[in-house]
């Protein structure tokens, strides 16, 4: 796609913003690939977290769009767009200062934490904020520059909530959405953000604001009753003379790939292959998880010990494969976790494990989707604990990929897609006895039982996916599919 007349920089230098040629735009604060380096000099890598899965093949082929975000580096991007993957793609810089203010600081240490229910305690520095007030106007003069007049622009996550309302004072002309990816705090927390009231009504600079679950929508109206003067009816907010929707689009995951690449031979022989190198044991458990302390690692780690201990695991007959995904290594929070996780892992290995048999397998490194799925193929219980998950795609992966409808799914109560996976084992995570019985159930559930439950589970997951998801909201803003 053509550049507009002005370049990236002019936007930061006070420049009056003017129309580009991109009729639907998407932001997020990453592209979905991130630039790497090698031996071999620079790269592409696909980047990691549901928000990147669920949006990147919508994108691909669609010349009318077009992707601003960052590339994940503090070195040079190209000036204007490139193609990458069948995507255009526009690089929004951040300097090494704001990745350590902006990124790692107020999104990832203020907000995350925040959001998902204060699990660690969130830190609030004025200078983080200036950061996420500088970031976001670099992303809305950014968009202001490359819409087409009247263009729709979906605006993606907790990075980004200023961004609506600073793109409507640029661009009134545009359509704007928002999709919250992440849970949307209740009011008690979230009203210990200092600055509250400005990222509502940024929020409410959108034409519809869409949230995870029916709970984070009604956190969201409930809050901005309270902090600003808009009222406040079902499914709308009105604030100045204009209405915001304010809606559920409970995120899913491509159903269609899945089952196919699950009804591969070549897929099938690997995963057999999988579980013949773990020794072919009667029960094969799987966690895939960034490595996030978000996703109640630490206690499923916990749990599966205990049972161990207590005789009601057996090393050889079960095994956990636990796939862990690097993220956020630069958090202290993250890092921190990290260690204590392979601590957990190194004492389960080292207490229970014999010679030619462990008890768990613990790989920290991503995986491609080929690999996950054949993963997910060997598994015989997929493990999604987390203690609060936006919606946590992992688990719809799994459950796509089981087209014979075994396997059983044990799933935390506190992520998002707990809402319509009804028909997994539900469990608290906090209740370590309660998580206990729910991994034990799994191991021991027949095949009439696993059938019963896996079927109505993927009837849920194909009726929620991707393609749902994203037709809803190009149909909320106006965007041909
Ligand atoms: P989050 O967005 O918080 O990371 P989700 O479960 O919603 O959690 O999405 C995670 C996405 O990342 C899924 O599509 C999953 O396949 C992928 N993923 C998770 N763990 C890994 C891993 N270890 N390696 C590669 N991809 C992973
Ligand atoms: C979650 C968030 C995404 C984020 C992803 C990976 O899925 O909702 O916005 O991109 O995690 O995290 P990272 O910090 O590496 O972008």
């Amino acid at each position: 796609m053509a550049s507009p007349e002005i370049t990236p920089e002019s936007g930061e230098t006070g420049d009056g913003p003017r129309a580009g040629t991109a009729s639907f735009l998407v932001l997020a604060n990453r592209l979905p690939v991130r630039r790497v380096t090698g031996v071999d000099g620079t790269g592409w890598e696909t980047s990691p977290g549901g928000l990147v899965t669920a949006l990147a093949p919508l994108l691909a082929g669609r010349t009318d769009a077009q992707w601003l975000g960052w590339s994940g580096t503090t070195g040079t991007d190209e000036d204007g767009s490139i193609e990458v993957d069948g995507i255009s793609l526009v690089p929004v810089p951040l300097s090494r200062g704001e990745v350590e203010l902006f990124y790692e600081g107020f999104a990832n240490r203020t907000l995350w934490p925040l959001y998902h229910d204060s699990i660690v305690r969130s830190e609030y520095h004025r200078t983080w904020w200036d950061a996420y007030r500088t970031v976001n106007r670099r992303f809305a003069k950014a968009a202001a520059m490359w819409a087409a007049p009247g263009a729709a622009v979906w605006v993606h996550d907790y990075h980004l909530q200023l961004v609506p309302g600073m793109l409507r004072e640029l661009r009134p002309d545009l359509r704007i959405g928002f999709f919250l990816h992440i849970p949307f705090p209740p009011v008690e927390l979230f009203l210990q953000l200092p600055w509250r009231r400005t990222i509502t009504e940024g929020l409410l600079g959108a034409d519809v604001v869409g949230f995870q679950t029916e709970g984070g929508a009604a956190n969201f109206r409930r809050l901005a009753g309270l902090v600003t003067e808009a009222e406040v009816n079902d499914h709308e907010v009105t604030m100045r003379g204009r209405s915001v929707r304010v809606e559920t689009f409970g995120i899913g995951v491509d159903t269609k790939t899945l089952e196919s690449m699950a009804a591969d031979p070549q897929m099938q022989a690997r995963a057999k292959e999988v579980r013949e190198s773990l020794g072919n044991p009667e029960r094969v458990l799987l966690g895939v998880d960034r490595l996030d302390y978000t996703k109640g690692l630490a206690r499923r780690l916990r749990a599966f010990r205990e049972l161990l201990e207590e005789g009601r695991l057996t090393v050889g007959r079960h095994v956990l494969v636990q796939v862990a995904e690097p993220t956020r290594e630069n958090v202290r929070d993250y890092a921190d976790f990290r260690d204590r996780i392979d601590r957990m892992v190194g004492e389960i290995n080292g207490d229970y494990g014999e010679v030619g048999a462990v008890p768990m397998h613990y790989l920290h490194r991503h995986h491609d989707l080929e690999e996950l799925v054949a993963l997910y193929l060997a598994a015989d219980v997929m493990l999604v604990t987390a203690v609060r998950d936006g919606m946590n795609l992992v688990c719809k992966e799994y459950v796509a990929t089981r087209t014979d409808d075994s396997g059983v799914l044990v799933l935390s109560e506190f992520a998002g897609a707990a809402e319509t996976m009804v028909d997994a084992l539900l469990v608290n995570p906090y209740d370590i006895d309660g998580l206990k019985l729910a991994i034990e159930q799994a191991v021991t559930m027949g095949p009439d039982a696993q059938a019963r439950r896996m079927s109505a589970l993927r009837e849920a997951v194909v009726a929620s996916d991707v393609h749902r998801w994203a037709d809803a909201w190009l149909d909320a803003l106006g965007v041909a599919r």
